[in-house]
């Protein structure tokens, strides 16, 4: 037994050495490499930075929580086999994504959406914890998806916003796939630098084992079972590092050393939690990308993706519910959030959306045959700010979907009568087609059949009334 453990410590120091490329555990390529001369060492920054082995405190939890009554379980992070003091790199086959294309805070980046909660507490704050509810939300085209902790300061304007995030991300131009994966990511200059997991110089990881990009199982599944993966950040207060853990057990991964930071050096003035996705709008149109489950915060547990416990850590190094959050939601018609609070979940939400297809979800005309979106603000995205329509058709026939457009503002929740006459002129020439029943969500209940133009004029009408 020993002597074959020795023999076991000996190959894997060889394959260290010899820069031997070995398996994570989901089957990804990784390199151990010598936690002293891991890419964090190559920043100036930390030319004279002393390697922290582990922090010197865990915050403290004040509450406990009490038995979950909705069940749920705890998702894993892809683990190497790498050697005690070394750590595990990800081999990335593409490295076009270095710079991170990621996030925001005080200014929201123009094609990113979020569906946020924000706390700015009185006092500063050293640190944020999360259960995150783990899915695997589908991507259009070269987008992302993300379920993430933010932890900041500066200012966006001045270029010294500084932060420090972490969750996980379905990022299929970066990791050649729809996995959801644990990522970091870091900036000190309100983005003009910035990079995920160990691509760049920062982040110092001491886990001989947890991959850092590595994948996250098993995924969720829809009225299914659940999974969650928990994070913790905080700032040793010794050391003046930011340091990262894992798991219910809180096992250590590494930590953002404090030399890299200005505005975050001594401590964060607000911290954020949720959900962030890429809008490209290609094809004239709002992104068909998935936050979340996909579904929005209505549907609920099993459903609906959700973020519980939420806590932030004090200067006592205590965690401490959150309470006097605001809720940040750029596109509520394709994206949601909904807060709440239980004895069990603490401070909690519900988050996410389908994209494109709220409008769907919201005002829908069914059929078997036919199904036709009315959405007012999950559309097209003309500029920055701008969005065209305030109202759009789009009818599916067997064929697929045609997008029919017609103009309109943003600002109007309500399609003018303009508008309207333009959507029902576009949906005239199918209303006439003799196309089986139709259901409005209206009349569902009453389970009247009408067809799309009727149940169309229908709608307007309940609308004005
Ligand atoms: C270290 O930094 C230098 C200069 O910034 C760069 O050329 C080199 O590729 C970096 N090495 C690693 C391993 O990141
Ligand atoms: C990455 O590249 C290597 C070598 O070119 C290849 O064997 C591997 O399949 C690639 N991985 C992915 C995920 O494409
Ligand atoms: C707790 O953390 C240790 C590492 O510190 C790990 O080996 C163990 O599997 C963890 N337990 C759970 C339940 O995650
Ligand atoms: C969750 O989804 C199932 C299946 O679609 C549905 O029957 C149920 O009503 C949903 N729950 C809520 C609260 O909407
Ligand atoms: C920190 O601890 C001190 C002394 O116990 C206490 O007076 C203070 O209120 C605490 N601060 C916070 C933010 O809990």
């Amino acid at each position: 037994m020993y002597l074959a453990r020795i023999l076991r410590v000996i190959i894997l120091f060889e394959l260290v050495r010899l820069g031997v490329t070995i398996k994570a555990s989901d089957g990804d390529d990784v390199q151990c490499v010598d936690s002293i001369i891991q890419p964090a060492f190559n920043n100036t920054l930390l030319k004279n930075h002393r390697f922290q082995e582990s922090p010197s405190e865990i915050p403290r939890t004040v509450e406990t929580g009490k038995r979950n009554n909705l069940q749920s379980w705890e998702a894993q992070v892809s683990t190497a086999n790498c050697p005690a003091g070394t750590v595990p790199i990800r081999i990335y086959n593409d490295s076009r994504l270095n710079v991170g294309t990621a996030s925001h805070t005080a200014t929201h980046a123009p094609v990113h959406e979020y569906a946020v909660i924000r706390e700015t507490p009185r006092d500063y704050l050293y640190g944020a914890k999360a259960t995150i509810n783990v899915w695997d939300p589908e991507i259009e085209g070269d987008e992302m998806s993300i379920a993430q902790m933010w932890i900041a300061a500066g200012k966006y304007e001045t270029g010294n916003l500084n932060t420090i995030e972490v969750g996980c991300q379905v990022l299929p131009r970066m990791y050649l796939d729809n996995k959801p994966r644990l990522f970091v990511f870091w900036t000190s200059d309100s983005y003009k630098h910035g990079c995920y997991n160990l691509k760049c110089s920062g982040f110092i990881q001491t886990s001989s084992s947890i991959v850092i990009g590595g994948s996250i199982t098993p995924v969720s599944s829809f009225g299914g079972s659940q999974y969650e993966i928990t994070i913790l950040v905080w700032r040793d207060r010794i050391s003046g590092n930011w340091w990262l853990s894992l798991g219910s057990n809180s096992s250590v991964i590494g930590y953002w050393p404090g030399e890299l930071f200005t505005t975050l050096a001594d401590h964060a003035v607000v911290a954020e939690w949720g959900g962030e996705i890429l809008n490209s709008a290609s094809h004239g149109q709002h992104t068909k990308t998935q936050m979340g489950s996909g579904h929005f915060p209505a549907e609920g547990f099993r459903n609906s993706s959700y973020f519980r416990n939420i806590e932030m850590v004090d200067k006592n190094n205590s965690l401490q519910t959150v309470q006097d959050y605001e809720k940040l939601v750029t596109q509520p018609e394709c994206y949601d959030i909904k807060t709440a609070y239980t004895d069990e979940w603490k401070s909690h939400f519900y988050y996410g959306g389908p994209g494109f297809r709220s409008g769907a979800v919201t005002r829908v005309v069914d059929t078997r045959l036919w199904r036709i979106n009315l959405d007012y603000h999950c559309l097209s995205r003309i500029t920055d700010n701008e969005y065209d329509g305030a109202g759009m058709a789009a009818v599916a026939g067997p064929s697929g979907f045609t997008d029919l457009k017609c103009g309109g503002t943003t600002e109007q929740r309500r399609l003018n009568r303009k508008n309207r006459r333009c959507l029902m002129e576009l949906l005239e020439p199918f209303g006439r087609r003799s196309v089986g029943d139709v259901k409005t969500k209206s009349n569902r209940d009453a389970n009247q059949d009408q067809n799309p133009f009727v149940a169309l004029q229908a709608f307007f009408d309940q609308e004005e009334s």
